[in-house]
């Protein structure tokens, strides 16, 4: 594996025992989603890194979970719709990013949530005739198993990981799991002012306190997404929680589309402002689309929230054109580059040339 990836297997990163800041506390740590039965361990996270990056878990050698979830953007994909082993065909969805999906307590997946935990998740990617590939002809999970059995590195590395070398689809979701589940976003800038005014016992939890490292606009922003509506705020924080800013679990729909009966998750908005496009069908290509929509673009249906209704129909918030470029001031301070810099979820693998386009089929 040395020569393969640049991971020091005899040194491994700490996963298992994130350093996470004051503000992260029971409260946060109550809404962990992992379950007993596969909580964080080093090795088999480490183990996830590999899957996570390696395009031989593709039919074709040409797509990796990272195609679509790439660090660099906070683990989404800047297209609209994301291309996995071919260039021709696309995701129904638009690629989610991935920090904080720990703390999102049902720990069903997907935008939909029809996945039931994070690790039920880990074996559609595989299954999907784009995204991975094994679905339909090409054989399904055996046949990926049978390609990972015959490869150099892998049954070391199960053994490695679990004790004996058996590679087996439960275990290749476990690994997948804890590695994303250690994907903890906790250092943006807004943590930085946060740190400076946060206290458990002030009213609020000192959310709406002014941060000293912001701008008077972002601390606008701030006010009007941490604040009800009712209060003069936006209401944002209600269902898109701090500190984790991931969605409560008892959030309905948006209002995206009138008579709407679905009811969609979102990922945690932190990293939000590193690339569009943005809800789950991407259908906005930048932040300020997505505030101008809150603010007077909600259609009513019968999933819709009773946070985003106003008498007998949706909110219409009518903010002044700087209160709207404030929120978005506000949502580009969640970036947090800690995250998308750390060597843990980066790509370990030396060879990795990029994939060449796929041919027309
Ligand atoms: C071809 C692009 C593509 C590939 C490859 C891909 N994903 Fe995704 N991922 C997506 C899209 C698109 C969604 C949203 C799909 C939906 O809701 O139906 C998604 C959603 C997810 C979610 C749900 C996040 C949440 O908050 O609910 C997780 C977790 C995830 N992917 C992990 C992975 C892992 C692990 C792999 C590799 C085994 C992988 N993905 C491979 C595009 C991709
Ligand atoms: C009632 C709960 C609720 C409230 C209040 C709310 N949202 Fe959302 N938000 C959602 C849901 C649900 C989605 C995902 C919808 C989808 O894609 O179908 C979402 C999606 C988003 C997204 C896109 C995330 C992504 O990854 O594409 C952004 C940005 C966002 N909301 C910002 C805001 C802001 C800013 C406010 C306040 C003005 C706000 N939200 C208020 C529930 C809410």
């Amino acid at each position: 594996m040395a020569e393969l990836t640049t991971i020091d297997f005899a040194h491994v990163a700490d996963y298992a025992t994130p350093t996470l800041p004051t503000w992260f506390d029971e409260t946060v740590t109550v809404l962990d989603n992992s379950p007993e039965t596969n909580a964080v361990d080093d090795r088999t996270a480490t183990l996830g890194r590999v899957l996570f990056y390696d395009l031989r878990l593709s039919t074709n050698d040409r797509a990796s979970c990272a195609s679509c979830h790439q660090q660099r953007f906070g683990f989404t994909d800047p297209m609209r719709f994301s291309n996995g082993i071919s260039g021709a065909a696309t995701t129904d969805f638009h690629a989610m990013r991935l920090g904080n999906l720990r703390y999102w307590r049902p720990g069903t997946t997907f935008w939909d949530r029809r996945a039931t935990s994070v690790e039920a998740q880990a074996s559609h990617p595989f299954h999907s005739l784009v995204e991975l590939g094994w679905g339909g002809a090409a054989g399904g999970f055996d046949d990926l198993i049978r390609k990972m059995d015959s490869m150099s590195y892998y049954p070391d590395l199960f053994e490695w990981a679990f004790g004996d070398p058996a590679i087996t689809e439960p275990r290749i979701q476990q690994a997948l799991a804890q590695f994303v589940r250690a994907m903890i976003s906790s250092s943006s800038r807004w943590d930085d002012g946060y740190a400076r005014v946060f206290s458990p016992s002030a009213p609020n939890r000192a959310l709406d306190v002014d941060l000293p490292n912001f701008t008077p606009e972002e601390n606008r922003g701030r006010h009007l997404f941490m604040t009800g509506v009712g209060q003069g705020g936006a209401g944002c924080s209600a269902c898109h929680l701090p500190p984790t800013f991931a969605l409560t679990a008892d959030t309905r729909s948006n209002g995206l589309d009138a008579g709407e009966t679905r009811l969609f998750k979102a990922p945690s908005l932190r990293s939000v402002g590193l690339t569009g496009p943005y809800m789950h069908d991407g259908r906005f290509a930048t932040l300020a689309e997505v505030v101008d929509f809150y603010d007077h673009g909600i259609q009513d249906g019968p999933a819709l929230d009773d946070r985003l209704r106003q008498g007998s129909g949706p909110q219409r918030l009518k903010l002044s054109v700087e209160d709207r470029a404030a929120l978005v001031a506000f949502l580009m301070t969640l970036n947090d580059t800690a995250l998308t810099t750390d060597s843990r979820f980066s790509d370990p693998f030396r060879r990795q040339v990029p994939p060449a386009p796929a041919p027309p089929p």
